[in-house]
């Protein structure tokens, strides 16, 4: 037999989670159907629309671009310093006010979206630390545990929720953190937890960040909904009360959601070191690894977001649009509680505590697929559903479908 046929070996594997889902909705030929299976802004219409500070900047781009060069390794300063800014920004404090504990410590790195930043800073940890272990939450976005194996690294896995689902179950995630080996890392989500919806105060952020200070664990912050929960700057109580405990850590940022630049895929990665010069050491690292992997960022996502965030006008603009799309989805939860309960569902209350995108009905695939097959309701394992793919007009729809599989 000639060639190499390197397929022999090997089954096909099953979709993706997430998109693997959206994919068969995409084939389902049933008029009525309801996508909530991904995290993907939806507005009343149920189309997910190009935001018009976006569209503002674009055209500004196309009348002023003169070139398509590479970008440096690291990505666009302007880019970077913005994002720094958005992330380290104290509460109440002027635009480009930086938290006084960044006092210099924090390199950034433009990365294709905040799915590239999390494999950047999982392959920093494997590169550096080969024997770290890899903390995840359980439950946590699937891709959270595909990253971590590609990479070699062994994932372990803590709690999140508590029996009832309804709260964060915070004495279980310290005593995780404290059983730890230092050294390790552990994958934090900084607000709107993905699947759950359920996250820590700021208070206990801070008992998170000294527990894990403590114990030597290395946090990645996996901040992709900025905004999404309670404001941009309430949002960042995570990054806060790491950088208060003094020691490294990561933060994976994501322009998918906030900026609605989906497609774009733009991200970042903040490098906090415990003073300058290590984060200067971590940096290069870094562009060693980003060098051998996409060389140097695509650049339309960042030079949207440079021209929204350096403009105060459009910026202003752009935070009006976040807190519609925030206040939408909060919206979209408490409607959805009261038509769970409307339609004979039982009481739903607890998904009220939830901020952000997801809601969790804990759903075994048995009721995931008969959502699926006799109520076209599309939602992802452990029957999380995205929030803002809510409607007033599918939400009676979906409500009555839960009500029937929950039965
Ligand atoms: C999701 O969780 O649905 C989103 O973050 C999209 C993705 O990349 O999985």
């Amino acid at each position: 037999m000639a060639g190499s046929n390197l397929s022999a070996r090997v089954q096909a594997l099953p979709g993706d989670p997430i998109f693997g889902v959206v994919e068969r909705f995409k084939a389902d030929p049933r008029p009525n159907k309801v996508n909530l299976a991904q995290g993907v802004y939806m507005d009343e219409s149920g189309s997910t629309p190009i935001l018009g500070t976006v569209r503002e900047a674009e055209r500004r781009l196309l009348a002023s671009s003169t070139t398509k060069v590479y970008k440096p390794i690291a990505g666009d300063p302007r880019y970077l310093e913005v994002m720094r800014a958005i992330l380290f920004r104290p509460a109440g404090a002027p635009w480009g006010d930086l938290e006084p504990a960044v006092s210099g410590r924090v390199e950034m790195v433009q990365t294709p979206g905040g799915t590239g930043a999390i494999r950047l800073a999982v392959e920093l940890v494997t590169h550096l630390r080969p024997e770290a272990e890899i903390w995840i939450s359980e439950p946590t976005w699937p891709n959270h545990r595909q990253i971590v194996d590609e990479s070699g690294a062994v994932a372990r896995q803590h709690t999140w929720l508590s029996a009832d689902g309804a709260r964060l179950d915070i004495e279980g995630l310290l005593a995780a953190i404290d059983a730890a080996r230092p050294g390790d890392a552990m994958i934090l989500h900084a607000s709107c937890h993905n699947p759950t919806g359920i996250d820590p105060t700021p208070a206990q952020w801070s008992e998170i960040a000294a527990h894990a200070t403590a114990r030597g664990i290395l946090p990645i912050i996996d901040f992709a909904y900025q905004g999404f929960g309670d404001g941009l700057v309430e949002d960042a109580a995570a990054v806060r009360a790491f950088l208060q405990v003094g020691g490294e850590f990561l933060v994976a940022s994501s322009g998918s959601k906030n900026f609605a630049l989906y497609d774009e895929r733009i991200g970042a990665l903040a490098i906090v070191g415990a003073d300058a010069s290590a984060a200067t050491t971590l940096l290069s690292h870094v562009k060693a690894l980003v060098r051998t992997a996409w060389s140097n960022p695509p650049a339309h996502g960042g030079e949207i977001i440079v021209e929204i965030l350096s403009d105060p006008k459009l910026r202003a603009e752009w935070e009006l649009e976040v807190t519609a799309m925030r206040t939408r989805i909060a919206d979209n939860r408490a409607a959805l509680v009261a038509a769970l309960a409307a339609a004979g569902a039982g009481d739903w209350s607890h998904l009220a505590n939830g901020r952000g995108m997801f809601a969790l009905l804990n759903l075994d695939d048995a009721q995931i697929a008969r959502l699926r097959d006799d109520h076209a309701v599309y939602v992802v394992a452990l029957g999380r559903l995205n929030v803002a793919g809510l409607t007033s007009t599918n939400i009676p729809v979906v409500a009555k479908a839960i009500a029937a599989v929950v039965a």
